[in-house]
């Protein structure tokens, strides 16, 4: 058989994969992964309490990653179940929290839950990286209950604002200029396959917003994110508390309908 063309998804969902594991070690110690302060942990609370309210619930964490939105979950005492078909990445996040949350392997593209599951799910810095996210959508809409939520942090991390630009370039020679490390890793693999990704053109929050209401979602509104980026840009060294300000960020909160159908 011969090798897959390197234009396949499913090619290029293997180098996604490996892309992620080979970041996991390093992965929290960049700002803007790993929840670094109480008060960053804070505005996370708000931000998810905003969001699905203060009541247990049963909670989906698509691409938990090493698994710091299911902390900020479970210090909310919610009910969750943590995605990502990255073992290295889940290693990390079960190191974390044992058996306070349940972990599954698996791809967020197609589910493995029966229609209905969660009253909630969230997902951060996973959608632009997505090869099939009308299919992602579809099954997320899937395995919520009618009324559930949908969270979804991401941003623009493609394109730049002559500002950003600017913002960008100034953090960057800053963090040379004090020889502070740089924790991301294999610049020539993330090139080669974010030019190939669905959003290689970069994600905005317009399209996110089409493609959920084409995906079934209503009542999508803009969710605060931007909130717990000023406590990381707060808890972070100037130049990175910079750099965070050089792309666009974005949440959005989505509902399924009440009265949408369930078919099991
Ligand atoms: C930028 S990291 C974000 C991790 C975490 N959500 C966070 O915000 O800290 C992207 C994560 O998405 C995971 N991922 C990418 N595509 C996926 C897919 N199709 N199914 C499951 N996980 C996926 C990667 O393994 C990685 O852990």
């Amino acid at each position: 058989m011969s090798a897959p063309a390197p234009h396949d998804n499913f090619t290029l969902k293997e180098e996604i994969r490996a892309y992620w594991s080979a970041r996991a070690e390093s992965f929290d110690l960049s700002f803007g992964h790993a929840i670094k302060s109480d008060r960053e942990l804070k505005a996370f609370q708000r931000l998810i309490g905003d969001s699905f309210g203060l009541e247990p619930l049963d909670v989906l964490d698509l691409a938990c990653g090493t698994g710091e939105i299911t902390r900020a979950l479970l210090s909310l005492k919610h009910r969750v179940t943590a995605l990502d078909f990255s073992e290295a990445m889940l290693e990390r996040a079960r190191a974390k929290h044992g058996k306070a949350a349940r972990f599954r392997l698996g791809d967020a593209e197609h589910l493995l839950d029966e229609d209905a599951s969660y009253d909630a799910a969230i997902t951060r810095h996973l959608v632009w990286t997505l090869t099939d996210p009308e299919a992602a959508l579809g099954e997320w809409f899937r395995v919520l209950r009618p009324g559930g939520r949908l969270l979804v942090i991401d941003g623009d991390w493609v394109n730049r604002t002559r500002w950003q630009a600017l913002v960008n370039r100034f953090g960057t020679w800053l963090r040379e200029k004090r020889g502070a490390a740089v924790h991301q890793i294999d610049a020539d693999t993330h090139a080669s396959i974010t030019k190939r990704f669905y959003f290689k053109d970069g994600l905005s929050r317009r399209q996110l917003e089409t493609m959920l209401t084409a995906a079934g979602f209503t009542d999508i509104v803009p969710a605060d994110y931007i909130q717990v980026v000023r406590e990381q840009q707060r808890a972070a060294p100037l130049h990175d508390a910079i750099r965070l300000a050089s792309s666009t960020r974005f949440a959005l909160l989505a509902r399924k309908p009440a009265d949408a159908a369930v078919s099991r």
